[in-house]
């Protein structure tokens, strides 16, 4: 990609009050990561010689995301927010580099790289001092109008608070994006008055004043508008997500994921999913979740940070830092927390909780049971409404459940226990001692039968009566 970038500047230091909310505007999520990590990562694949991002508004979250993000990017404080034309000026204060400098809004995530290249190119080609990238939107309100003259070239950009009704009517906008020759620039922006309705100095008075003394500046038009949208409010921000989510489904089909409802699908754009794995409707997939092939998801299934593997199914469920083994089968209404590890061919039935387990492969948890910090070996089944008593009040313990064991329906097992390979335990048991390979362990009230109980003391009752006909008596059992 283009090498003709000598330094690209990102303006992030606003507080973005329109947004109303305790977090700085650029560091709003959409597809799983901030907005000014969207721009960030574009920028980087320009190859800039150098990167300066312009940040203010607290400083203290935004800097560090820079950071982490743009490591090769250093920040500039900008500690009063004077504009956009002021940002500008203190990011070129200690610059030493000459040649063309882009600048653009942390504000703008929907940029794609590619069309940031074909504008540099396209800049590079008509030796201006100046060329911003305008489009053309259905509502341009909130936006600052590109000005032309008759010979269509830029007169000025004048912003909607300073705008007649006539200038108003105007669709052509600013996108924020602008490449400049870095010596033209430092001049201009020196010159800049704060003699508009927001008292600001405004950059895109720059264009004005470099077109008005060179003749030397030009509007590019860009092809998608919905590329240059700016994040101003929440409802901005749902419509650049959508967007995003929109254009990271179209990815994922066009590799041979089946997207059932892409409306309905959020998946983050760093989740990875191999061809010919099918998703269904109301399906989130979040953060570093990867899912192998012929796999199926949802519907209304949240993973976050899962692996699932070859072939596996997943419906109804709500998953967390964990992996599913291939050809597993999880749900409906399963919760998988953090560390649990289910390997090939196992299950995580319907309702039912597992955190920090390892079932093995082929072991079944099928119904309605709470598995928690436990190890399960291969071929065993746990049968209905088991708990795993890990929690004594105080500590979590483990337990350890061999191969091939058979746990009966609703057996308490009280951490720490030990269940040996071939070992089952009987339906409704309370283990709180280790069960030996092989042995069944039994812990229960042996049971009785006291006859005639219910003519005695239910007399009168529909069961009583049912038991008369059935020949139960009185005097059974007394
Ligand atoms: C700006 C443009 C407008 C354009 C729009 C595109 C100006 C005067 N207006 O308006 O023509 O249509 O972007 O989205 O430039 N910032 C700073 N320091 C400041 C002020 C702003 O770093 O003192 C940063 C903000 O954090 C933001 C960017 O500059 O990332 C743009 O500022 P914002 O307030 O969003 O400007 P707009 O009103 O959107
Ligand atoms: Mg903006």
């Amino acid at each position: 990609m283009s090498s003709q970038l000598d330094v690209a500047i990102v303006l992030a230091a606003g507080e973005g009050t329109r947004m109303k909310s305790q977090t700085p505007k650029v560091l709003h999520p959409i597809a799983g990561k901030t907005i000014i990590a969207h721009v960030l990562d574009q920028v980087k694949e320009l190859k800039a010689k150098e990167v300066r991002v312009v940040v203010g508004h607290a400083r203290e979250l935004v800097e560090p995301e820079v950071k982490a993000v743009a490591p090769v990017a250093t920040t500039v404080f900008q500690s009063e927010r004077n504009g956009t034309g002021h940002a500008v000026q203190l990011a070129l204060a200690d610059l030493k580099a000459t040649g063309t400098v882009l600048i653009l809004a942390g504000d703008t995530p929907l940029l794609r790289s590619e069309t940031l290249a074909e504008f540099i190119a396209a800049h590079a080609e008509s030796k201006n001092l100046v060329s911003v990238l305008t489009s053309q939107v259905p509502d341009p309100s909130g936006y600052g109008r590109i000005v032309r003259d008759e010979t269509n070239a830029i007169v000025a950009i004048v912003e909607e608070r300073d705008a007649s009704e006539e200038i108003k009517l105007i669709d052509e906008i600013n996108t924020g994006v602008y490449l400049f020759d870095i010596a033209a620039l430092r001049e201009s922006v020196a010159k800049l008055k704060t003699d508009n309705s927001q008292g600001e100095l405004y950059l895109t008075d720059v264009i004005a004043d470099l077109k008005a003394n060179s003749g030397k500046a030009a509007a590019i038009l860009s092809y998608d508008y919905t590329e240059t949208l700016g994040i101003n409010d929440r409802s901005q921000l749902a419509e650049c997500a959508a967007i995003m989510r929109d254009r990271i489904n179209d990815q994922h089909m066009k590799a041979g994921v089946t997207i059932i409802d892409p409306t309905t699908t959020w998946i983050d754009s760093t989740v990875k999913i191999e061809s010919d794995v099918t998703i269904h409707p109301a399906t989130a997939l979040f953060g570093t979740t990867t899912v192998a092939t012929q796999a199926t998801i949802g519907p209304r299934t949240t993973l976050n940070n899962v692996i699932v593997g070859m072939g596996a199914s997943v419906i109804e469920s709500n998953c967390t830092d964990s992996e599913i083994g291939s050809e597993s089968k999880v749900g409906p209404y399963t919760f998988l927390r953090a560390g649990t590890k289910l390997a090939a061919k196992s299950k995580a039935g319907a309702y039912v909780e597992i955190k920090n387990s390892t079932v093995g492969e082929g072991s079944k948890v099928p119904h309605l049971s709470y598995v928690g910090d436990a190890t399960i070996g291969s071929g065993t089944n746990i049968g209905a409404a088991t708990v795993f008593v890990n929690y004594d009040g105080v500590e979590k313990h483990r337990t350890e459940i061999g191969n091939e064991v058979r746990i009966g329906s609703d057996t308490m097992l009280v951490a720490p226990v030990t269940v040996g390979d071939g070992a089952y335990t009987a339906a409704g048991s309370i283990i709180t001692e280790n069960v030996p390979a092989g042995a069944i362990g039994v812990a229960r009230a042996k049971q009785r039968n006291i006859l005639g109980w219910v003519l005695r003391k239910r007399s009168g009752t529909k069961s009583a009566e049912a038991a008369a006909k059935a020949g139960a008596t009185e005097e059974q059992g007394s």
